[in-house]
């Protein structure tokens, strides 16, 4: 018995479909995904993504505009899961699965080695024959369509048809991004603000980390009572650090480097006590205060 092809490429469509749709929800679901000042933001990896990217001059102008960048690979992600999981222009569905994916080797991925490490280059690749074959008519809301219209309207001329199949099409499409942008907005609206600076000594003290898990030295990342991101650090055994994680000099989030931190901007520096060591930022990390309570760091 012989396999149709396209049931050999149902796994991949399935999994692709699948991963992408999850990884875009993932991503419209993180409260830190659009937060400007978050290490773990989609702004703070396109600015470090800019200083190894080949297309660095075009990961820095994406990374002016971090909200709308963000929304479109997210929803992109979620648009080519779901096309491809329902059989929806699953070709165009899939070119945008590969661009994606092959943007995100270019970025995200580009310093992996070697590089074939990197899940991204993979993914990119096995976009392709889902972007050669389509869904070759199996599972296929657009083949469904078709014959819908075929059997409503039989007068149509192929030409007439294919527009009318690309109207429906883009009527679902539409729909599906104003369900989605209406989740997102509401999210906008109820997270907490991006950069907000924090207030110390208005919120109730908020568990940091347990004293053990901070080893002398080291750093961990954490969210602030008012949502905004700070690192806690643990100089010496009996000294506890906290700072905001925003740049002093325009605001992007620092990273940690070595013992102290490191903003991808502009290339200010920051000691583990959070002072200056290297321009353009003039004046410290901003505190926030912190306090052993029975073996665990809290927000002072
Ligand atoms: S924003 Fe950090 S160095 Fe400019």
């Amino acid at each position: 018995m012989s396999l149709q092809p396209s049931w050999a490429l149902l796994p991949l469509r399935l999994f692709l479909g699948g991963t992408f749709l999850y990884a875009g929800l993932s991503k419209i679901f993180d409260p830190h995904y659009l937060d400007d000042t978050s290490p773990l933001g989609v702004h703070a990896q396109m600015l470090q993504a800019a200083t190894t990217s080949p297309i660095g001059p075009l990961v820095s102008f994406a990374a002016e505009h971090p909200t709308v960048i963000g929304l479109v690979i997210a929803f992109g992600e979620v648009a080519a899961g779901l096309g491809t999981l329902l059989g929806l222009f699953t070709r165009v569905a899939a070119v945008g699965g590969f661009v994606l994916a092959l943007s995100f080797y270019l970025t995200v991925s580009w310093t992996t080695r070697p590089y074939y490490f990197g899940a991204d280059i993979v993914f990119a690749v096995a976009w392709t024959p889902l972007l050669i074959a389509g869904d070759a008519g199996l599972f296929s809301t657009t083949a469904r369509l078709r014959a819908a219209i075929r059997r409503h309207r039989p007068d149509l001329s192929p030409d007439d048809e294919r527009r009318m199949l690309l109207r429906g099409g883009l009527i679902t499409a539409t729909a599906a991004a104003l369900g989605g942008g209406v989740i997102a907005l509401t999210r906008l609206g109820t997270d907490p603000k991006p950069g907000r600076p924090a207030e110390p000594g208005t919120n109730s003290p908020t568990v940091i980390a347990a004293v053990a898990a901070v080893a002398v030295g080291s750093s961990t990342s954490f969210t602030t009572p008012d949502g905004s991101a700070a690192y806690l650090v643990r100089p010496s055994a009996d000294t506890f650090l906290a700072f905001l994680a925003g740049c002093t000099h325009q605001g992007c989030p620092v990273t940690p480097a070595g013992s102290g931190f490191r903003c991808p901007c502009h290339g200010s520096t920051f000691d583990g006590t959070g002072q200056v060591t290297g321009g353009p930022a003039t004046k410290p990390l901003t505190t926030v205060p912190v306090r052993v309570v029975g073996g665990q760091v809290v927000t002072a």
